[in-house]
């Protein structure tokens, strides 16, 4: 995370704080009136800034943001991976909300191998549309078989993704800065369907995780193939399982023996 309270203060957050906000552990405690969740239960979410610790109590109601929130984790799925669903599926889930792909869609997504772009990779291919995947030219077998046509990010990329689509972009989701953006533009894309979740540009609806639809999380098993095996899903590490039934989420205060592994710090969603 940082030192510094200034760079601490733009993702709001007073020193001394956590650090991390993907969990994923079992319950074992909760509070009283709260249903949904029993000790024992394995559970995933969301804490902002306190999640790499060895117990996370996340609030009833809460969110990611504010209080934290839980999901109980799919039987098949270790807490490595339950760890990194929160974040990168919601963003995933509100990146697409605003692009809305579907059949008949292209969709240019920048950034397309990275822990957000698998999510929306994947979920974009489920809703019917061509996806076109940006990466370094290491990243372009790995891209593939997430179901994305590679191209190599860089000077030119207008002119490759043209040349790959000559029939044209219909939709764009940056997932690292603005060079996706720049690109969909000069091919055409009206910017109500482009989005960003790394960086703010004027005329674009930029997507944060924080305001994935409730449920959100819920929609993905929804949507995955039954067989994942024959989906074109070489990362699945648990996410075609990734979500609990909707019924248990949020449903109470829980302590959690937290096994996070992931070190990203901030909102979920600052850009
Ligand atoms: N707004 C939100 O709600 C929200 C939520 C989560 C994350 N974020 C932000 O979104 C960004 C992506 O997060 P992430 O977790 O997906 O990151 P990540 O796992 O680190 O992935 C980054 C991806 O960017 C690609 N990349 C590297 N250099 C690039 C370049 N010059 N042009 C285009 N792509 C390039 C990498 O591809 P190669 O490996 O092939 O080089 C990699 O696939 C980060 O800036 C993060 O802070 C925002």
């Amino acid at each position: 995370m940082t030192a510094d309270a200034a760079t601490a203060a733009r993702f709001g957050l007073a020193l001394p704080c956590g650090f991390g906000t993907d969990y994923a552990g079992t319950v074992d405690q909760v509070g009283a009136g709260v249903t949904g969740f029993a000790v024992g239960d394995r559970v995933f979410g969301g804490a902002l800034s306190r999640a790499v610790a060895d117990h996370v109590v996340v609030e009833a109601e809460g969110s990611i943001a504010v209080g934290g929130d839980a999901h109980r984790t799919p039987d098949g799925v270790d807490d490595r991976t339950a760890a990194v669903l929160s974040i990168a599926g919601c963003t995933a889930a509100a990146a697409l909300a605003v692009v809305r792909p579907g059949a008949g869609d292209t969709l240019l997504v920048g950034g397309a191998g990275g822990g957000v772009g698998v999510f929306v990779v994947q979920l974009a291919r489920l809703a019917g549309a061509r996806v076109i995947g940006t990466g370094s030219a290491a990243s372009a077998d790995a891209l593939a078989e997430l179901g994305a046509e590679p191209v190599t990010y860089g000077e030119g990329l207008a002119e490759r993704v043209r040349a790959l689509v000559p029939d044209g972009v219909t939709a764009a989701v940056d997932l690292y800065g603005t060079e996706v953006v720049q690109a969909a533009r000069a091919l055409g894309v009206p910017d109500a369907r482009i989005t960003t979740i790394a960086a703010a540009v004027d005329g674009i609806t930029p997507a944060n995780g924080a305001n994935a639809a409730p449920g959100a999380l819920e929609e993905i098993p929804r949507t995955w193939p039954r067989d994942a095996s024959s989906s074109r899903s070489p990362r699945p590490s648990g996410s075609s399982t990734c979500a609990p039934p909707s019924s248990s989420r949020r449903a109470g205060t829980s302590a959690g023996r937290s096994s996070s592994t992931s070190s990203r710090c901030g909102p979920p969603c600052a850009s």
